[in-house]
């Protein structure tokens, strides 16, 4: 169902919650915190940009991370509010409350074209729960709300979903309509040859979207820890490598089902610790006592390349192996590049995930992607075909 966006409504003179997915990596090595990837933070700007240009306030609320219902001052939202300034040039002013009459008489005495940053909506109780007293006292802060944070739109939360209950005019913002088009490309008009690349550690997060995919894409190509589950279930000794025991007969059936498209590593770069100093070597087949898989093989790397680019359609979530690590990252980096080339040559190209988008600013090739998703669990949320409680509270068209 269509919704509204940015297009569809006036901001001007208008007080406008924005929920953004302002849940960014931190860094302490300065000895105060840091963003240490932008990537959410340049994502939300052109909705920003807008509501500023045309004469909007810009109310933005986010989470960041998981505290628990409780004020906890490691999550705070302030070095995002000062790093968001730098990037628009502009004052952003910061509340440390993120409901309640101070900060609405904040709210009140700003000029129209500014911005404020409130604090982390996870320090209250009610954000995570839905709680309609919290979602209310939001709601209370604004004549307009637009969501465009799609990385929390799988969540049902009182900024990501109960507060458009309370607000008439519910719009999607720019970032959020990038990513519904993007990922409705892939999911329901893929061009062929496809292939979808599926890593991390679980199968259990990425069922839906595999057997949603196995209709439509003619590969999906498997790596990371998730594929020693499938390797487990088919019959292979995975050593110690990490395994979902309670998955293996779902892997087995997927396997089965996909009838040929799930392709799996046939070689692995394995160590005898999970260390990054571990000496490590490459094996063919299984993979025996004493030894766990901690990347995909050089084999198997010229084997998905080669699909790669084969394909006209790339969908890539999860990293191959602990890139992390530099002995166990070359299987990563060796299909980001494949994956960078293959779009140059024309193919369209998604990649998300938070591993995976950082594994992808290592590698140096982000922009040569057609989309990057700021989405990880909503991305997948999204390709399985599952509703977004994000994009459902909105107002429809
Ligand atoms: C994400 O990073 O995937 C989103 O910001 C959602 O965060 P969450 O998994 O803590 O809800």
């Amino acid at each position: 169902m269509k919704k509204l966006t940015l297009d569809d409504i006036d901001v001007r003179g208008k007080r406008v919650l924005v929920r953004v997915d302002f849940n960014v990596p931190l860094s302490n090595d300065t000895g105060s915190p840091s963003v240490a990837d932008d990537t959410r933070i340049r994502a939300a700007l052109p909705t920003i940009r807008h509501i500023l240009d045309n004469g909007g306030r810009a109310i933005l609320i986010s989470h960041l991370g998981r505290p628990g219902g409780q004020p906890n001052p490691d999550l705070s939202l302030a070095c995002v509010g000062d790093h968001l300034g730098t990037l628009i040039e502009e004052r952003v002013r910061f509340s440390s409350n993120t409901v309640g009459d101070t900060v609405r008489e904040v709210i009140d005495g700003m000029g129209d074209g500014s911005v404020i940053l409130l604090e982390n909506t996870r320090f209250e109780a009610g954000e995570k729960a839905n709680e309609p007293e919290f979602a209310k006292a939001l709601a209370e802060l604004a004549d307009v709300y637009v969501n465009d944070a799609f990385g929390a739109a799988h969540r049902a939360h009182a900024s990501t979903a109960g507060v458009a209950e309370h607000i008439d005019l519910c719009a999607m913002g720019r970032l959020m309509e990038k990513e519904i088009e993007a990922l409705t490309r892939v999911r329901d008009h893929p061009d062929p040859p496809t292939v979808a690349i599926l890593g991390g550690a679980k199968v259990s997060d990425k069922i839906g979207t595999v057997r949603r995919l196995m209709d439509s894409y003619q590969n999906i190509l498997i790596g990371g820890a998730m594929s020693y589950t499938f390797l487990k279930a088919l019959g292979h000794d995975v050593g110690e490598s990490r395994v979902e025991d309670d998955r293996l007969d779902t892997a087995e059936e997927l396997f089965e089902a996909a009838d040929g498209s799930i392709v799996l590593p046939n070689d692995h770069v394995v160590a005898a610790e999970f260390d990054a100093s571990a000496e490590s070597k490459v094996v063919h087949g299984d993979i025996e006592n004493g030894f766990m898989g901690l990347d995909i093989g050089p084999d198997t790397v010229e084997t998905y390349r080669e699909t790669i680019m084969n394909a006209d359609t790339i969908v890539w979530n999860g990293p191959m192996g602990v890139f992390e690590m530099d002995a166990f990252a070359e299987g990563t980096m060796e299909i980001a590049e494949a994956v960078a080339e293959a779009t140059d040559n024309g193919a369209f190209s998604v990649v998300g995930g938070g591993d995976s988008v950082s594994a992808l600013v290592k590698s140096g090739y982000t922009e040569r992607i057609s989309h990057v998703s700021t989405g990880g669990g909503a991305m997948l949320t999204f390709l399985e075909g599952a509703e977004l409680p994000g994009i459902d509270a909105l107002t429809d068209a």
